[in-house]
């Protein structure tokens, strides 16, 4: 085996000199997706080139089986959701950790895992998946990727490398997968010169939404120039980035944290059954260094939170009651569910000069070929077992909230 594949990679590679070398403990950080978020292990995810087209499945040769492994010619196209699996049950790290990758999906003809294949006619080794017989019976390498940091700039774009399972005791060759343009359409090949610069996109399943929204007829839009006012509070000033606030029902309970499912951290958000209650304090940002304007992406985050998680503001899908609600954190406080990503907006709830506004998240989806997924407002959801209602997606019922302005310490002296 091991003479075999030395030969295989000795055609491709003339001198064997120039190989990267092994990594260092030092290397290995978790590997991030294109929001910043660690790459989850078993979570959908598509691999994209930098500012070029996904990578998706494709018939090659004279194959029957879309069993190779293209990076699509079309830049909007996002490809096809892959799982990544390592030694860490959690979280992929670069470098050291040998990964499994598959696709989501596979043709009934071949299996869903990566492997590597020579291809005799143009002397490459390509990534497909199956056996030889779903690519003409040519030589299946097997072996493991790995991921790496592409250039040392901090941002979250890698390349991955190949690791053919040499016998044990033989200290194995990384190899990069680049790409290569074939008769079939763009390979990801192995080439010692021109790695493949990739990010990785979260991908959120469609299916998960339809489930939501049986009929998406009657969602917000996204939101024109006119939607853009100041946030006021409760005193009629407007929310200003530098300041902190508590977020209420209208005529009910504050905003608050608690845990749900079988957590032990409390990163859920609900809104107290306690109409005296006031909520945690929260600082909102966004576009304007200053001024919060409705109808415009912002961050939410609790100014204090938990060891367990961090502060800010994220929706999930919990799958066992059908719901996406309001959480804290990153998929780790939340494992059994999905994370969507987008951003939240506030929004005046009626056209009266009051100050009551209701939350709207948009979903985003980056690829511009994927149809997008219109916005939708936030309302409560009360299942009569939890600390408090959870703030969850809904197509007709939001939560009219208003702002309070957390310390109010500037008005009691000045009116001393
Ligand atoms: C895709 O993007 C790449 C790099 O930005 C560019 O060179 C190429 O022309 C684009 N191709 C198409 C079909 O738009
Ligand atoms: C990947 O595919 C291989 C081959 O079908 C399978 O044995 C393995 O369980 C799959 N891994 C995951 C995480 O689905
Ligand atoms: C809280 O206020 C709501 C609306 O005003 C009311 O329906 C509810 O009964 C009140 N709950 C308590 C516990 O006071
Ligand atoms: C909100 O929390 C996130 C995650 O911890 C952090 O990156 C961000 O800087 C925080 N934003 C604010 C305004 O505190």
């Amino acid at each position: 085996m091991k003479a075999v594949l030395l030969l295989t990679l000795s055609f491709l590679f003339a001198s064997l000199t120039n190989l990267p070398l092994a990594f260092s403990k030092d290397d290995r950080e978790p590997v991030r997706d294109t929001d910043g978020n660690p790459l989850y292990s078993g979570h959908p995810y598509r691999i994209r080139g930098k500012d070029s087209g996904g990578v998706i499945l494709g018939k090659t040769g004279n194959s029957n089986c879309p069993a190779t492994v293209l990076q699509d010619y079309f830049n909007g196209s996002s490809g096809l959701p892959v799982k990544i699996n390592g030694p860490d049950p959690d979280i992929i790290y670069t470098d050291t950790s040998l990964l499994d990758i598959n696709f989501t999906w596979n043709p009934n003809c071949a299996n869903s895992l990566w492997s590597v294949f020579k291809d005799g006619e143009i002397e490459k080794l390509y990534v497909g998946i199956g056996d030889s017989s779903n690519h003409g019976n040519e030589q299946k390498i097997s072996g493991k990727f790995l991921i790496q940091k592409y250039g040392s700039q901090p941002s979250n774009s890698y390349k991955l490398l190949f690791d053919p399972e040499y016998e044990s005791h033989v200290r194995s060759v990384l190899i990069d997968v680049g790409t290569f343009d074939s008769k079939g359409g763009r390979l990801l090949a192995l080439d010692m010169d021109k790695p493949f610069q990739v990010d990785f996109e979260y991908a959120v399943l469609l299916l998960t939404l339809s489930f939501l929204f049986a009929s998406l007829t009657n969602l917000p839009l996204a939101f024109s120039k006119d939607d853009r006012e100041p946030v006021r509070d409760t005193d009629g000033n407007p929310l200003s980035s530098g300041q902190v606030y508590r977020i209420r029902g209208e005529d009910s309970g504050g905003v608050i944290l608690g845990k749900t499912g079988n957590s032990n951290c409390p990163a859920t958000v609900l809104q107290d059954y306690f109409n005296g209650s006031s909520g945690l304090p929260v600082k909102f940002k966004g576009p304007d260094p200053d001024i919060i304007y409705t109808g415009t992406p912002l961050d939410i985050n609790f100014t204090w939170n938990p060891n367990c998680v961090n502060s800010r503001w994220s929706l999930f899908v919990d799958p066992t009651i059908n719901e996406a609600y309001v959480g804290i954190g990153d998929l780790q406080n939340h494992k059994e569910d999905q994370l969507y990503s987008g951003k939240f907006f506030i929004q005046k709830y009626t056209s009266q000069p009051s100050n009551s506004y209701k939350f709207v998240f948009c979903p985003y989806y980056p690829s511009k070929s994927t149809k997008s997924v219109p916005c939708f407002d936030i309302g409560t959801y009360d299942n009569g077992q939890e600390d408090g209602k959870r703030l969850v997606g809904t197509n007709d019922s939001p939560l009219i909230v208003v702002f309070e302005k957390a310390y109010k310490s500037d008005a009691t002296i000045k009116s001393v």
